[in-house]
């Protein structure tokens, strides 16, 4: 019998109960706490900082600054870009919201009171919050700190063939062109971030709990900045509520908290509020990009190329590879089968927080989708083609794979065909098509029909291409069978919602012969698990999940040997059926896991050079990415008075290969595209002209709720990956990038009578009444 299956998930056993550990549980004896300073303006040099007052609060046990953290050489860290950050300010802020100072006091209260007795004074510089200014000669250096910066450029990137790109453009019958923005949002997790941290002075042992993603990462790098010896630190990735790639970096408020414990000698929490993190943390996309498509009369699609300001805040931290500094962006031929293919990037500094995080995707893929499927409505606009069957055209067909993209990616698998066909169907497109048409004939209401299809690349990644800041991303795996058949799993990833105590159990339990409730799984914690790179751009199944099967097919292999000796044969006589080894021909001989685990713990006789006892550890280092696809179709009502938009139906055919648990699997559906509609209709980081951030509340960014979501129909096609020993491919994130393009083009289909060919995210009312009215909205 198979393990895998809608098994309900196991960790909901604690969860539905409140019994989670979430970090902010996490409380010491003579635990002191933290609180940050932060600055009110987007641009100011610092004059001076006056402390002392703080320092004379009776519950103040330390006050740290910049200039503190100078003296530990602390001042400044490593982003995963590369770059460098302030974890204190010392010479100037340069986003509002950038950390200043540090309390740490008896309680949570004091520490916020002392915050207010800080005297920081500012002479406030202009700000540039506009990417589009950046690189203006006037525009003021927001990184001088950086020897002999004297703008705000930070990289140019290209992928693809220019030339071959420019020469069909040249020819080309039809070419359209658009701008468009993927503005600024954030990943806003339910629990914010925050650390609890403990330096024992004796020991020399340093501890942190923290929600972080990747708690390994944390580890390497905690050591190499801070000098302390990797062993001596533990982290401890405890139950995290959402990270959508929010907890992937190293905070300010981290380091701060640890200083804070080193200093005091006692543990030290800290945790943000959500105005903090929805300020300071790390935003999400804010791609300015102009994408242009070249195609035949007919359709066949030929040939794009795209230029992309990419504004990465004040410093860049975005994650992502490092040969890749504008993470997996050249995927965005999407789905097509091009001639060739061409992006220019260019990263630029400005007055904001910093970031550009992989929010639920991997690495930039959802601008990407995003980009590829807006330009191919505009081009079924401009030749007055059904974007259905302009897409259905262009596909890669399956004799097409492995595939490989004019920007270099070798695509594993996919029915693309198939998978649009399936979501047409189940929308019932030619019946909303007429609908439509009657409706428009009718003169309203409106209503549109919106189709996205996207192929991602998750999984990263192989070695020899893809490491973050020098490590390799790779992830280990061990796997024990105890004397009683009960395995323990530990993982180098760390769930933060995504299942994995259920699915990793069902992986092993599949491979084993076991039931996945024998089976613990243990993450999220240094001292207790293999290295690896940890959990974002739905890595977790296609790299982690792949160590557990073959971790778990190493033990099988040795569970042979152990059985060939309880069965007197030899190993190649045995075979693995059902679930035991067994004679081959007899499997009345079978041997279970459980008997065999026994024995290999017994005085049992085994063949020379077999250790005895069960287990193994692995590491994978994935061949490829996996290519998870999908097509969506999203079918809106707009009201032209209101500028409203009621999503009516949203249908998602997702193929992520096999899938281990259908039930969570969906559940991973669900919360992507209720993202995707919170993005394409409500989300947006937005700042004044001096930089001051309008959203740091959930009042001003908004998150979308029931009410804004329909009752969603998911279908499936299962396509396996040929390079994953399960055939499974990531699905964490597929939701998330593919479904902001189908509201897009639902609601852009919907304002076609009005001559609308693209309207920015997101299609807030104002923004879509504007359109109506030929005034859209920028920002
Ligand atoms: O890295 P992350 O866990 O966010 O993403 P993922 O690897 O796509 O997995 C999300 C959840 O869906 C995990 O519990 C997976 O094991 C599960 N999954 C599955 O059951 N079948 C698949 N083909 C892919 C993921």
């Amino acid at each position: 019998m198979s393990a895998y299956g809608r098994m309900h998930r196991k960790e909901d056993a604690r969860f539905i109960r409140g019994r989670g550990t979430y970090t902010d549980d996490v409380n010491l004896p003579g635990m002191l706490h933290g609180a940050v300073l932060r600055s009110p303006h987007a641009h100011a040099a610092i004059v001076s900082i006056d402390t002392s007052a703080a320092e004379a609060h009776p519950k103040v046990k330390a006050v740290i600054t910049g200039e503190t953290l100078a003296g530990l050489r602390l001042a400044w860290m490593p982003t995963l870009s590369g770059d460098t950050q302030a974890v204190l300010a010392t010479d100037k802020v340069r986003f509002q919201g950038q950390e200043v100072a540090f309390v740490v006091a008896e309680d949570r209260y004091a520490a916020r009171d002392a915050l207010e007795l800080i005297d920081v004074e500012y002479e406030p510089l202009p700000a540039v919050v506009d990417a589009r200014r950046a690189l203006d000669e006037d525009a003021p250096v927001i990184r001088d700190d950086l020897d002999g910066k004297a703008d705000n450029h930070i990289f140019d990137w290209q992928a693809g063939d220019k030339a071959a790109t420019d020469a069909i453009f040249e020819r080309a019958q039809v070419t359209v062109a658009q701008d468009m923005l993927y503005p600024r949002v954030h990943p806003a997790p339910l629990e914010t971030c925050g650390a609890v941290a403990d330096f024992d002075r004796v020991t020399g042992k340093l501890t942190v709990w923290c929600p972080t993603q990747a708690p390994h990462a944390h580890r390497t790098l905690y050591a190499m900045v801070a000098g302390i010896p990797e062993h001596k630190i533990r982290v401890i990735s405890p139950d995290i509520g959402g990270g959508f790639g929010n907890k992937v970096g190293i905070y300010p408020g981290y380091v701060c908290a640890i200083v804070g414990s080193i200093v005091t000698g006692r543990p030290v929490k800290w945790m943000e509020d959500r105005s903090e993190n929805l300020m300071s943390t790390s935003f999400a996309r804010d791609y300015h990009m102009h994408g242009e498509i070249a195609a035949t009369r007919d359709g066949r699609i030929q040939a794009i190329r795209v230029k992309v300001l990419a504004d990465h805040g004040a410093f860049n931290g975005t994650a992502q590879p490092t040969k890749y500094p504008a993470g997996f962006f050249h995927v965005f031929t999407g789905s097509y089968d091009l001639a060739a293919a061409h992006c220019e990037v260019t990263g630029v500094y400005t007055n904001k927080a910093p970031g550009g995080v992989a929010y639920a995707c991997s690495f930039r893929v959802t601008e990407a989708v995003y980009l590829v499927e807006r330009l191919v409505d505009v081009l079924a606009v401009e030749l007055d083609m059904d974007p259905a069957e302009l897409r259905m055209r262009n596909l890669l067909k399956p004799g097409q794979f492995p595939y490989t993209s004019p920007t270099g990616w070798e695509y594993d698998s996919g029915d693309y065909p198939r998978t649009l066909r399936l979501a047409l169907d189940m929308a019932g497109y030619d019946k909303l098509r007429a609908e439509q048409a009657d409706r428009r004939a009718a003169g309203g209401p409106l209503m549109g029909i919106g189709i996205s299809f996207f192929t991602e690349a998750v999984g990263a990644g192989p070695r020899k291409h893809m490491d973050i800041l020098g490590l390799g991303m790779a992830d280990g795996a061990e796997l024990r069978v105890h004397p009683t058949g009960k395995a323990v799993l530990r993982v180098s990833c760390q769930s933060q919602g995504q299942g994995h105590e259920t699915t990793f159990a069902q992986i092993v339990a599949q491979e084993l012969g076991m039931s996945p409730g024998d089976v613990e799984v243990v993450h999220g914690d240094t001292d207790q698990t293999p290295f690896g790179l940890g959990t974002y751009g739905s890595r977790s199944t296609p790299v982690s999940g792949a160590a557990t099967a073959m971790v778990a097919r190493k033990v099988r292999e040795r569970a042979r040997v152990v059985a060939s000796a309880m069965l007197e044969a030899s190993p190649e006589d045995l075979e693995w059926a059902e679930g035991r080894w067994a004679v081959r021909g007899d499997p009345a001989t079978g041997k279970s896991m459980a008997e065999i685990a026994l024995a290999a713990h017994s005085g049992l006789e085994l063949p020379e050079g077999v250790e005895g006892h069960l287990d193994a550890v692995c590491v994978y280092n994935p061949p490829n990415l996996t290519y998870p696809f999908g097509a969506y179709v999203c079918v809106v009502d707009v009201d032209p008075g209101t500028g409203q938009v009621k999503v009516r139906r949203f249908v998602a055919v997702d193929d992520c290969g096999v899938r281990i648990n259908p039930m969570i699997v969906e559940g991973q559906i669900h919360g992507g595209l209720a993202d995707g509609v919170g993005m394409a209709l409500m989300q947006l980081m937005a700042f004044d002209e001096e930089g001051n951030h309008l959203g740091a509340s959930f009042m001003d960014y908004l998150l979308p709720t029931a009410v804004e979501c329909p009752s969603w129909e998911l279908g499936e096609t299962v396509t396996p990956s040929p390079h994953h020993p399960i055939g499974a491919k990531g699905v964490g994130e597929s939701a998330t990038v593919g479904s902001p393009a189908a509201v897009v083009n639902a609601v852009v289909d919907a304002l076609r009578p009005y001559g609308v060919r693209h309207a920015d995210m997101p299609l807030t009312p104002a923004n879509v009444w504007l359109t109506i009215q030929g005034r859209p909205f920028r920002t």
